[in-house]
């Protein structure tokens, strides 16, 4: 991972000038490092007291760069959203670093907040609840322009929101209508031009096409794509579809357990992964060559997904890795490229055995290395026996 720390600032609130600055393409526009959120959690009424936290993002680092799309994938709760709205300032960072264009940014107010905000967009997941269905769709696309009002001067607005419509795809004559009078496609599409309105640099996309059918989805993400082209824009994009991060994306990371495991361009991990989690993640994705597709050994993982609350020590996945060893129970892998790796396996990879899946591997085998596994690192009988009926479900013997 690219350190960089050429642009670190001497931590004064910056002025909004700065973030006026072009960054060249291909030089990180955003920079994360260590960062955490902990949601508390209470107990008690009268006198409430912390007893635990959610540990839904729990010290990631990351490079966005300028011009490109970085997926970010992983199974539902590893706190995908959680860092969307950490970095949009949503939510307030319990921990760590985000720096835009040099400047630290995770704990701004103000004037210096209102600028970074306008440059840094969402575009949320479901089109159908994050518009107001009681404004009309001139209002909604516009309403950006009430807090920025340098952007369009009130006079400009009906004509700078036509464009917006034109420029997503949809008849500008539209501007009167209301949500409801738009199929799910045309209303992220409208979400997507509120999400331009303020001529960001950086969108963070969480799964914006997850609620729509399969055919609109393509349009979707092409939109998308052609209007990365026309603005110069980075997209930070979330999804559950494995295939469509790896369509979009320049590079992709994924997640487990509030933790990014595995970082990489698009073909080291798609095609050269070497952490185990995301091995049996990329397994799932359909492959259309049928040799390649016959070669496959699809990786079906057992156990249920650790509480964050309180993950297990050393590596957070080591109750259902079947590499697991003593080392990997007392030992934090850090995220970092691994010696003994060369070629395309030569990237980020937060695992102590790191290495590149030997396609074939029976199942028999990995049964045998994932029991291995749990007798060495003493997952108990229990954790076991909710792994085990996970697979008998999996492969339907189940009592249900
Ligand atoms: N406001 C909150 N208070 C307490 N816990 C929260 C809060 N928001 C999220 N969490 C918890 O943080 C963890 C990460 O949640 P998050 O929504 O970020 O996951 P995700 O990866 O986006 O999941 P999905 O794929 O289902 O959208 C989960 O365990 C969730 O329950
Ligand atoms: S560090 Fe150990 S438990 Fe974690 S992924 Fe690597 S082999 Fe598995
Ligand atoms: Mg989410």
């Amino acid at each position: 991972m690219t350190a960089n720390g050429a642009s670190a600032t001497s931590g004064a609130v910056p002025q909004e000038a700065a973030f006026d600055q072009e960054v060249p393409r291909g030089e990180p526009i955003l920079e994360v490092r260590n960062l955490v959120k902990h949601f508390p959690l209470t107990r008690g009424v009268l006198f409430r007291r912390q007893v635990g936290a959610v540990k839904a993002v729990d010290g990631v680092s990351f490079d966005l760069m300028q011009g490109e799309t970085l997926g970010i994938v992983g199974e539902s709760g590893c706190g995908k959203s959680t860092l969307a709205k950490v970095l949009m300032n949503l939510e307030p960072a319990t921990g760590g670093s985000v720096r835009y264009k040099g400047e630290e940014i995770s704990r701004l107010s103000g004037s210096a907040l209102k600028a970074v905000r306008r440059n840094i967009q969402m575009v949320f997941q479901d089109p159908y609840t994050s518009l107001n269905p009681r404004m009309t769709v001139g209002d909604i696309i516009g309403e950006p322009y009430e807090i920025h009002p340098e952007v369009a001067p009130r006079g400009d607005r009906r004509r700078a929101v036509q464009d917006l419509l034109d420029v997503v795809g949809l008849n500008p004559e539209y501007i009167n209508r209301y949500p409801h009078q738009f199929s799910g496609g045309q209303r992220q599409r409208i979400g997507i031009a509120r999400g331009l309105a303020l001529k960001p640099e950086i969108i963070i996309c969480d799964e914006p096409v997850s609620a729509l059918d399969v055919s609109v989805q393509a349009q979707v993400i092409n939109l998308l794509e052609q209007l990365q082209g026309e603005f110069n824009l980075s997209y930070m994009f979330i999804a559950h579809d494995l295939s469509i991060v790896r369509h979009i994306s320049d590079r992709v990371g994924v997640m487990y357990l509030g933790k990014v495991v595995e970082i990489g361009s698009d073909t080291e991990i798609y095609d050269h992964a070497t952490h185990p989690y995301a091995q049996a993640l990329l397994s799932a994705v359909p492959v259309p060559d049928p040799t390649a597709r016959e070669s496959r050994d699809r990786i079906v993982l057992t156990g249920d997904v650790p509480s964050p609350a309180n993950p297990p020590s050393g590596c957070r996945f080591r109750t259902r890795c079947w590499k697991a060893q003593e080392r990997c129970v007392v030992e934090v892998p850090l995220l970092a490229s691994p010696s003994w790796l060369e070629g395309a396996a030569f990237h980020d990879s937060a695992c102590h055995f790191a290495a590149e899946r030997e396609i074939g591997q029976s199942a028999a085998e990995r049964e045998i290395g994932q029991s291995a596994a749990e007798r060495e690192i003493g997952q108990s009988a229990a954790e076991r026996e909710i792994g085990q009926s996970a697979a008998e479900r999996e492969n339907g013997q189940g009592a249900d």
